[in-house]
């Protein structure tokens, strides 16, 4: 590792993608003249991070589905970090003529593997050379569960019948540590490593619950949509938020899964 501070840090004021990314980074291993190859990039945590670490004779190959986050990462990068490339690419369909990386990365993307997960990560180990590591990190099972399991409660007090049984299909749809294990296994690889690190986010009463960045666009959005009315929806939701103090401190699973193949 670059025994100086970096010049392209993961940014300290992300209170997400970075202690994702940290965690990601205490099980990978890394070193100058590497080639990555980064899933769901988004617009460059942790590619930036690495790219300087692998260095002007290492590579890394940035991938993510979405052009607009592809061309703010590159707008980011401007005339820097020549070893580092961002494309526009579906993780679960990469070309077979790509070549092979010596790592692959994808912090917060194993949600994103659908609709076969294991198949998705089948499809990353594909692309690693033998001997070489997958790091891949996600919000695991327990995520935020004090604040589902009130949410299941209100659920059953006030009689949301359908609601319920659709809000238990999303809390079952969930990625979990468990799960991860079995696909490093069923692939095969060595040195494999499942391992669950808390974090804790932090919110308000009201509407810094309801309109809380992070929760409102990946998480509480999914509860909504178990309603059919979305006037009942944001009236129970309403009702959640003002009694925070029933599921805080909310806690985040941020797990890592890690594996290496075989020579
Ligand atoms: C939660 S963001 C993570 C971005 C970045 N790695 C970070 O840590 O900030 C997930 C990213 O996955 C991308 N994504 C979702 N499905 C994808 C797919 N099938 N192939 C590639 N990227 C995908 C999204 O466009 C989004 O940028």
């Amino acid at each position: 590792m670059n025994a100086q501070t970096p010049r392209w840090p993961l940014p300290q004021r992300d209170y997400w993608s970075t202690p994702f990314a940290e965690s990601l980074l205490q099980h990978l291993d890394i070193s100058p003249g590497l080639r990555i190859l980064d899933v769901a990039s988004g617009h460059g945590i942790p590619a930036f991070y690495l790219a300087e670490q692998v260095g002007p004779t290492g590579q890394v190959l940035a991938v993510d589905v979405s052009a607009r986050q592809i061309a703010r990462a590159r707008a980011i990068q401007g005339p820097h970090l020549p070893c580092l490339r961002f494309e526009c690419m579906d993780m679960r369909f990469l070309p077979p003529d790509l070549p092979t990386f010596d790592r692959i990365t994808g912090n917060l993307s194993v949600m994103f593997f659908r609709p076969d997960r294991f198949q998705a990560v089948q499809g990353l180990v594909k692309h690693l050379v033998p001997e070489g590591q997958l790091v891949l990190t996600f919000p695991s099972h327990g995520t935020f569960d004090s604040l589902w399991q009130h949410v299941d409660q209100m659920m059953i007090q006030r009689g949301h019948i359908h609601e319920r049984e659709r809000f238990q299909t999303y809390l079952n749809e969930r990625p979990s540590a468990k799960e991860a294990k079995s696909w490093l296994e069923r692939l095969d690889l060595e040195r494999t490593d499942v391992t669950e690190y808390p974090l804790e986010v932090a919110t308000g009463p009201g509407r810094e619950f309801l309109y809380h960045p992070l929760l409102r666009g990946g998480f509480l959005d999914d509860v909504y949509e178990c309603f059919e009315d979305q006037d009942q929806a944001e009236e129970f939701m309403t009702a959640i938020s003002d009694d925070i103090q029933r599921f805080t401190p909310l806690i985040a699973q941020r797990c890592v899964l890690s594996g290496w193949r075989k020579s």
